[in-house]
Order: structure tokens, then C-alpha cells, then sequence
């Protein structure tokens, strides 16, 4: 009896721990791990078995090369702060073209056709006091948690796959306009969660899927931009949901690829190339979800510093219209 109850809360335990994403925050590492190329190449075992990344024999040969550099360089790194761990991402081991592939930087050619609609401002009482934080993924909508594929969130998040497959208007990951498909706010309702299927910001074979697969009822009529170095109007949209911002990242930013978690110090571009969604700040920092994966950064959120904060505020943020619900 006492065996089958045993039996019982393990396989509830298994099944939770099932449920759990495959993907895990950084994977903390020391100097120490650099000591030999054999302390390097257990590091590398359990970097694999953390990420839970299962690599061919013949496959380990290129990648712990990879692997090897990029452990060093994280480790290297002048401007890491003193007292935080190293950690490495699930991106360790990654080839070149793959780094590429995840980038979906966004292009200036990107943004030429689209224009934006007139501002509608949610909430109009200027220079309220704004809370001292927000975070989005500690809410609760409606007894849900607002964001993430939550049946019944009050945050939808819609199919990021069917803008990058389907939209005519901009450029998807070769350029793709991220308001096109991150998380949008319902007016007073619950939608349901739209099923169709992701695989990693690539053109599906530049095949729009979304004619066969069933559709959520949402049309987004078009977007509002804030205007730009308005901290206080940007923070303020946040109270209301999160929005779509562009921060400057360049070319070859290893600094942010090899992001594991932590206050991030490394490099910064010049151009606001690349999109996140903005979910909420603290006292000194924004809390960004990126479009990475749950193995990058920390299970995909960027912690920028306010004092370093890669201008974020050099283009104004959007958000989406939405006016259809069926
Ligand atoms: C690993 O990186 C170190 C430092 O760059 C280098 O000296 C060493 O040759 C590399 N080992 C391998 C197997 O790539
Ligand atoms: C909010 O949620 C995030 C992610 O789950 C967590 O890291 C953070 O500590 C939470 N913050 C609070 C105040 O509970
Ligand atoms: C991709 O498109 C090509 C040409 O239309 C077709 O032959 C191929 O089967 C497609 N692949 C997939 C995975 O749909
Ligand atoms: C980025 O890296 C690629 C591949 O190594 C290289 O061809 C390109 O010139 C680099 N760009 C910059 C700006 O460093």
C-alpha cells in the first residue's frame, strides 16, 4: 500500500518534472573548469547534460572547439562584474551559422513599407507616480499567469511562427518587425491559444501554414508608436502590457549571444537592430524577453541595466492595435 502511494507521488514527480522546459537557465562554471583541456571537456559533459543536448560522437569533435573558445572568452571577459558566477547559455557549442540563424536581426530594409498608426496612449493621466517594478511574469490575469501558452491567458500569446511564415508587409527573420509577434493584450477578454506550430524564427519553407491550421480570433489593425527618449511615457505603457522595443546590438555580438543570466554588461551596437518585448524593469534595470529560446539568457530574459541599456530609448516602443475578436 505504503509502496503503491510511493509509486504514486513519484510518477506525479516524474510527470511534473516532464513538464518542466527541457531548457535551463545559465550553467554556472569556474576558472577552475579552465585548468586543463581535460577539466574543459567535463565541463563540456555536463554543459551537454544541463542543456540536455544530445551530440554524436563525431559531432563533439567540431563543437568542443567551439565550445572551447567560447568558455574561454566568457571567462576572459573584462567587463563581467566581480561578483557574479560565469555561466554559460545553451549556445555553448554552437556553430557560426547557427548563432546566424537564431539572430532574426531586424534590417533597415525591414522597416521601409510599414508605417505607424497615431498614437493611442493608454491612460492619459501624465506624471503619475510608477510603480518601482513591474514584472509581467508574475502577474496573474484572471486567476492565470498573464504571459506564457497558458490556455485562457489574458495575454495572448499569439503565434510568433505565423507572422514570420505569413506576413506580406516586412521581412521575418531576415528582418522581421517583432510587433508583428510577440504577446498582445486583450481588451477586457480571454483568447485562446493558437496551436500553431514553431519551429525557431524560420521561414517554413516560405510556406504560410496558417491557411490549414486553425486560427484564434484576433486581427491586429495596425500599431502605436511612442515617441522616443521618453522613459517616463515607456514605463507608463508597461503598467497598461508589455511592449516592443529596439535596442542597439551589432554585428558579431558574442557578448550578447553567450548571455546566461545577470545584469548584462557586454557590448552594444550602434543601430536599434534588434527587437524584444518589454515585460517589465526594476529599480535599475528593463526585463526583456528575447526571441532566443529558453536556453538563452535567463530561461530567455535579458536583465539590461538602465545606465547601459544599449538604446533602448533611441526608438520609441510599439504595440499593436487589435480590434477584431470573433
Ligand atoms: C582551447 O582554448 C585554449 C585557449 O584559447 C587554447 O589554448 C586551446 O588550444 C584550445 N583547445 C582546443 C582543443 O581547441
Ligand atoms: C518574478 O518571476 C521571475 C521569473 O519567474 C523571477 O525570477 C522573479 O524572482 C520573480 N519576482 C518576484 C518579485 O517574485
Ligand atoms: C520545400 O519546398 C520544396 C519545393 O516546393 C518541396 O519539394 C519540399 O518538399 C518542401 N519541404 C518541406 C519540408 O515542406
Ligand atoms: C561577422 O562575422 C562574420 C563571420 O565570421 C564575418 O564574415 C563578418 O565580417 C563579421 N562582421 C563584423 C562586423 O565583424
Amino acid at each position: 500500500m505504503a509502496g503503491q502511494a510511493l509509486a504514486a507521488v513519484l510518477g506525479i514527480v516524474l510527470l511534473l518534472a516532464l513538464l518542466e522546459p527541457a531548457a535551463a537557465a545559465g550553467l554556472k562554471f569556474s576558472e577552475h573548469d579552465l585548468r586543463s583541456e581535460k577539466a574543459v571537456r567535463q565541463l563540456y559533459e555536463r554543459w551537454c547534460k544541463h542543456f540536455q543536448v544530445a551530440r554524436k560522437q563525431e559531432e563533439k569533435v567540431h563543437r568542443f572547439a567551439n565550445f572551447n573558445q567560447t568558455v574561454h572568452r566568457v571567462a576572459s571577459r573584462t567587463i563581467r562584474v566581480a561578483d557574479e558566477p560565469l555561466r554559460l547559455n545553451g549556445f555553448a557549442d554552437a556553430t557560426w551559422a547557427e548563432l546566424e540563424a537564431c539572430r532574426c536581426r531586424m534590417t533597415p530594409e525591414g522597416r521601409r513599407n510599414l508605417a505607424p498608426m497615431p498614437v493611442k496612449r493608454r491612460g492619459g493621466d501624465a506624471n503619475l507616480p510608477l510603480p518601482i517594478s513591474i514584472d509581467w511574469r508574475n502577474r496573474t490575469c484572471q486567476g492565470h499567469q498573464c504571459l506564457g501558452p497558458t490556455t485562457g491567458n489574458m495575454i495572448v500569446q499569439l503565434s510568433q511562427q505565423e507572422l514570420v511564415d505569413c506576413d506580406q508587409t516586412s521581412r521575418g527573420c531576415r528582418g522581421g518587425l517583432a510587433r508583428n509577434a510577440f504577446n498582445y493584450v486583450t481588451q477586457n477578454g480571454i483568447a485562446s491559444w493558437q496551436n500553431y506550430p514553431y519551429s525557431f524564427l524560420q521561414r517554413q519553407n516560405g510556406t504560410c501554414l496558417a491557411r490549414t491550421t486553425p486560427r484564434t480570433a484576433v486581427t491586429m489593425t495596425g500599431w502605436s508608436q511612442l515617441e522616443p527618449h521618453n522613459e517616463y511615457d515607456l514605463l507608463t505603457q508597461v503598467t497598461y502590457a508589455p511592449v516592443v522595443v529596439a535596442i542597439s546590438v551589432g554585428e558579431n555580438n558574442t557578448d550578447l549571444t553567450s548571455y546566461a543570466g545577470g545584469l548584462y554588461w557586454g557590448k552594444c551596437g550602434t543601430k536599434n537592430d534588434h527587437e524584444l518585448l518589454l515585460v517589465g524593469y526594476g529599480f535599475n534595470y528593463y526585463i526583456l524577453q528575447n526571441s532566443w529560446g529558453l536556453s538563452w539568457g535567463d530561461f530567455g530574459y535579458l536583465y539590461l541595466p538602465k545606465t547601459h541599456n544599449c538604446g533602448i530609448l533611441n526608438r520609441g516602443a510599439t504595440y499593436p492595435v487589435i480590434d477584431d475578436w470573433d
